[in-house]
């Protein structure tokens, strides 16, 4: 059966944990300058009907640091972007490549692409999860102080793709998840729903950040919703995590964010600049654990 990666439940726990530690193994052989190339000769398509930086670029060098390829897909020059359906392009790219990688809006759309698809098909963010992203979060948290499990996780903000997968994560990894939403930005019930009693909803940043091992947030307008980034501006007023507010987590609390962020929106200059954040870490580990992904799937 072909293995797909579309959400973090695609994975068992103990998948996901030795993912996240040969994640740091493939870092260290990287850094090291070791060779390593066990996807000599295969190739990765990569389609992207959304903007990326770091999911583009570390997925395009993960492919080619083991030996292989990958083939950047914008759907402005595909006849995907003319309207091919979606289960003939998967029936077609899957007879030529080895995996396939997806971004785009409707979540429904790589679960139709994976249900033609003969070879492994990656999330690479839809508007309801941004998987990959939390393999790179929770590889960060375990290098930087162990593993995860039993500790509280603080989302502050929207309600959106990257908060869904933190609820997946809370799961898998066994953490707590106290989720902060102003009223209306709630994630989805059946997502939280299915979390049980890892995850606290509150309308209260302050209370979400007690005791809380790790803070996190994301933009207040994801892909997709740009024409209504002023309206979320004032409904997300007081949901900035600021320094008063990581004052309030545990003292050793590490900050994190999948970027791009807005400074002096969702956080402060001074908690995405400052000692306790770890974003450049996370962003760098993006290339190390969808190594380890892609090794999974395929080698
Ligand atoms: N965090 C993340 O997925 O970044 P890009 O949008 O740049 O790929
Ligand atoms: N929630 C953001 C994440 C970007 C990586 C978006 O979907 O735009």
């Amino acid at each position: 059966m072909t293995r797909h990666f579309l959400t973090l439940l695609d994975m068992t726990q103990a998948e996901l944990n030795a993912l996240v530690h040969r994640a740091t193994e493939l870092k260290q052989m990287q850094h090291a300058g070791e060779r390593h190339e066990p996807l000599r000769g295969k190739v990765m398509g990569m389609i992207f009907d959304k903007s990326s930086t770091r999911t583009r670029v570390s997925f395009e060098t993960g492919m080619a640091q083991f030996g292989g390829h990958a083939i950047f897909l914008s759907s402005r020059d595909t006849q995907l972007g003319r309207g091919e359906p979606i289960e003939d392009s998967a029936r077609v790219l899957s007879r030529m490549v080895d995996v396939v990688m997806i971004r785009t809006y409707e979540h429904d759309k790589i679960v139709r692409f994976a249900d033609n698809s003969r070879v492994p098909v990656i999330n690479a963010l839809t508007d309801l999860y941004h998987p990959c992203q939390l393999l790179a979060d929770m590889q960060t948290f375990f290098e930087h102080r162990g593993d995860i499990k039993g500790k509280t996780v603080a989302w502050i903000g929207d309600g959106n793709n990257m908060c869904h997968s933190y609820i997946n994560a809370a799961r898998q990894f066994d953490f707590q998840l106290r989720i902060a939403t102003p009223v209306g930005y709630e994630p989805d019930a059946k997502i939280v729903a299915a979390g049980g009693d890892r995850i606290t909803l509150t309308h209260n940043p302050q209370e979400a950040v007690q005791d809380a091992d790790l803070v996190t947030t994301d933009v207040w307008a994801s892909m997709g919703q740009e024409q209504e980034q002023t309206q979320r501006e004032e409904s997300f007023a007081g949901f900035q995590v600021s320094a008063s507010l990581m004052a309030e987590a545990n003292a050793d609390a590490l900050f994190t964010h999948c970027l791009p962020a807005h400074r002096g929106e969702e956080v402060a200059a001074e908690v995405i600049d400052g000692p306790q954040s770890v974003v450049w870490d996370a962003a760098e580990n993006r290339l190390h654990s969808q190594k380890a992904l892609l090794e999974f799937l395929l080698a």
